[in-house]
């Protein structure tokens, strides 16, 4: 019988290999991160949980070296081809192949809610994260409408990819008690921008990585961007 993890392995397999790209945002809902961590030429980055490879892309054309890791060989496979600047490799997040304090940026989008022991892999990546290292997290929230009212209750989430989600307290607590210190949290912004995409006299010039200000709660957003970095 197969571990929980080598199932959570094969369900991401199988995503990629029948959906490939279309399984996730399109190129420019990443260029929000590339805004938030503004790395700087030459400067290690490191996306956990990389799948194909959208960010890796992206911040090695914002002149960072990128580098990655995913428990999917097929995701590695696909990343190793879109951004073949990057170093990609098959790994599982709660057992990074890396040094201590080896990264100036630590990414980890979409992915947290998917992964076994979410402490483990926290602690992981502050290991491998410079002192003065920045990280960035997106992930969801438990109280958006959607899965408090669909996802959830009708059961329409993926479990064989552990798909999950925490509330806004939950996902502080976390961070806080693994040893980040949280520096600014943002609601997702692809909601709005895919909207605006949508609407013509709307859509030109679009800076899709530009922070916004938005007229409801945090509580609202669908998923929520941490900004942190390593309490000392
Ligand atoms: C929703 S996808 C997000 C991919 C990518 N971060 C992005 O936003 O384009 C979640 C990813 O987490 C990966 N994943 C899940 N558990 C993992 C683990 N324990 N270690 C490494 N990767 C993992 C999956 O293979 C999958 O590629």
């Amino acid at each position: 019988m197969m571990s929980k993890q080598e199932d959570i392995q094969v369900a991401f397999d199988d995503l990629y290999k029948t959906r490939g790209f279309r399984y996730l945002r399109p190129r420019e809902a990443y260029e929000i991160f590339t805004g938030i961590l503004a790395p700087g030429n030459g400067e290690k980055f490191l996306d956990v949980a990389c799948g194909p490879g959208l960010l890796l892309k992206e911040m090695a054309k914002a002149g960072a070296i990128s580098y990655g890791i995913d428990i999917s060989p097929h995701a590695v496979n696909m990343s190793k081809q879109y951004c073949p600047e990057a170093e990609v490799v098959v790994a599982n997040a709660e057992d990074l192949p890396f040094q201590d304090k080896e990264f100036k940026y630590v990414s980890c989008i979409g992915s947290l809610e998917r992964m076994i022991d979410r402490k483990k892999a926290i602690s992981e990546q502050i290991r491998v994260a410079a002192d003065d290292a920045k990280f960035c997290y997106m992930v969801r929230n438990s109280n958006h409408l959607s899965w408090k009212i669909l996802m959830k209750p009708l059961k329409l989430y993926n479990k064989k990819a552990h798909q999950d989600a925490m509330d806004l307290q939950n996902w502080c607590d976390l961070f806080t008690s693994c040893g980040l210190r949280i520096l600014s949290i943002y609601p997702d912004h692809w909601p709005y921008y895919r909207l605006r995409k949508l609407i013509p006299i709307w859509n030109r010039n679009i800076d899709y990585s530009k922070i916004r200000k938005f007229p409801f709660s945090l509580n609202r957003a669908y998923e929520f961007i941490f900004v942190l970095e390593k309490d000392d």
